[in-house]
């Protein structure tokens, strides 16, 4: 039996944007669908635009379509459960809002539980947040919920600021940061692949592990997002918030309870024991036109919109070294860059060699390679485990590899704003970002983000980043482990 939500009213903010209209629509219909809560929930779009709830509906319908929705059971729940209200989020707008969510809450017969996500730029997050708090919309008869959309500020005060003005009007157990890599399955996957599995845990730390590599590669370029990605570059748009997330659930210790607070708990700590990184590890690119798939593509300074002589990094390499008890020695290698051959998703986890090899006669090399753990979490969601076996017939050792594939095993996995957004329904804050994290995090970028002039190669699009990468971070290895 699928777990129910309150009854509610789901506001958007940016009811009219492309994140609306790509995601959270075709989302919120499985997910109401699939967990059998459609009468359950009320969305009510907000936006500037002039537009009635007729018209925001049939731009609900084409969404749903173009997601491969064309049953007439989608077209009812747009007519019976989608509304819209323009306001010119102006802080007068909001008393009317407050009426029309109260009008709709009276004919559906809900009892006052709001969920209000800002699919909005950042620069709006914080007047609409204040609008909410003064016309008491941050408090109802029920629950009152905030879903705020990543960026979370662009460096540590604006983070620290945001967060300021959200619990003025917000207590920390009704706001719901998003990351949507936390959404995705295979990312989940990752504490249960831990901690339900002693056969890798009790190996997870310096005692047997020689280092952890975490790839997140995009085949894609910037696309029609320069106006944003010229100001934000890599670090801000992928290592802040989804690599280092990454990197917090693989480092962590065991929480307490699988709850919000016992997880979140843990990877604060991981951020907080990292004591610095040394800009020598970090090695910025840019790419250069080159080929991706067979076919040519331009350069990141060609790209519309891009400045000329820009020098906004689309690719990081960085070594990250964690003070503890478990990790002091075992390096992390992060990095991530568009234009880069394939889109991966990656975690690579090198055991140390065997201590004394047997297998050679004196004057040859050993031919034994390390254990290694790989996790795919996208494309191809799974995990292998290589290890070492007999040639048949020779005296040789072999490297290979025991494959376990999620989509095989499972078929289709929800989609990651799915998983979050039925989170938001049902009250679970496991899945997002909390205050003291999110600072965390920027508290531990800042220095790096603050380089002036750090170099930026230049990397061909469809090869793996600059050059000096492996030399400038000091990979342990000659390549990286990929599967
Ligand atoms: C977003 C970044 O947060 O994540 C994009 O802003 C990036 O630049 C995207 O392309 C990658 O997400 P996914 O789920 O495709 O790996």
């Amino acid at each position: 039996m699928a777990e129910l939500c309150d009854r509610h009213v789901f506001v958007i903010f940016g009811a009219t944007g492309d994140l609306t209209r790509r995601k959270l629509l075709p989302s919120l219909y499985r997910v109401v669908t699939e967990n059998g809560v459609a009468d359950r929930t009320a969305i009510l779009g907000v936006s500037p635009t002039e537009m009635d709830d007729a018209a925001f509906r049939a731009l609900a319908w084409e969404a749903l379509e173009e997601a491969g929705f064309e049953d007439v059971d989608a077209h009812a729940w747009c007519d019976e459960r989608l509304f819209f209200e323009t306001i010119a989020r102006e802080a007068t707008d909001y008393a009317p809002l407050a009426d029309r969510i109260r009008a709709i809450e009276r004919d559906l017969d809900m009892p006052g539980n709001r969920a209000f996500y800002l699919a909005l730029p950042p620069v709006a997050f914080p007047g609409v947040i204040e609008n909410l708090g003064r016309a008491g919309l941050n408090e109802s008869g029920g629950w009152s919920r905030l879903v705020i959309e990543k960026p979370f500020g662009k460096d540590l005060r604006t983070a620290q600021e945001l967060n300021y003005l959200v619990h003025r009007h917000f207590d920390e157990k009704q706001v719901y940061r998003i990351d949507h890599y936390l959404g995705k399955e295979t990312v989940q996957n990752l504490l249960t692949f831990r901690f339900a599995n002693p056969l890798f845990e009790t190996s997870w730390n310096r005692d047997r592990l020689e280092a952890v590599e975490i790839t997140v590669a995009e085949d894609l370029g910037v696309g029609t997002r320069a106006g944003y990605y010229e100001s934000a570059g890599v670090l801000r748009d992928m290592v802040q918030n989804h690599l280092t997330q990454l990197m917090t659930l693989v480092a962590m210790e065991a929480p307490s309870g699988f709850n919000a607070d016992a997880i979140r708990n843990e990877k604060v700590q991981v951020l907080e024991s990292i004591s610095g990184i040394d800009p020598h590890h970090v090695i910025y690119g840019q790419y250069t036109a080159g080929e991706i798939n067979g076919e040519s593509v331009v350069g990141y300074l060609d790209e519309q919109g891009v400045a000329e002589g820009s020098k906004a990094p689309t690719f990081v390499g960085v070594r990250i070294d964690i003070d503890t008890w478990r990790w002091q020695g075992v390096p992390f290698f992060l990095r991530t860059g568009k234009r880069l051959p394939e889109r991966t998703t990656q975690i690579a986890v090198t055991y140390k060699p065997a201590p004394v090899c047997i297998f050679h006669g004196k004057a040859d090399a050993c031919p034994i390679s390390p254990n290694v753990v790989v996790l795919t979490l996208q494309p191809d969601e799974g995990f292998e485990v290589r290890f070492e076996v007999k040639s048949p017939g020779t005296g040789g050792v072999e490297s290979k590899a025991m494959y376990f594939d999620y989509e095989e095993e499972f078929q289709q996995l929800p989609d990651a704003y799915q998983t979050l957004l039925f989170d938001v329904m049902t009250g679970d804050q496991t899945l997002f970002v909390r205050g003291d994290e999110v600072e965390a995090s920027w508290r531990l970028w800042e220095p790096i983000l603050q380089l002036d002039d750090h170099p930026v190669y230049p990397y061909a699009a469809g090869t793996w980043g600059p050059a000096a990468t492996n030399e400038s971070l000091a990979l342990w290895t000659d390549e990286w482990t990929m599967r």
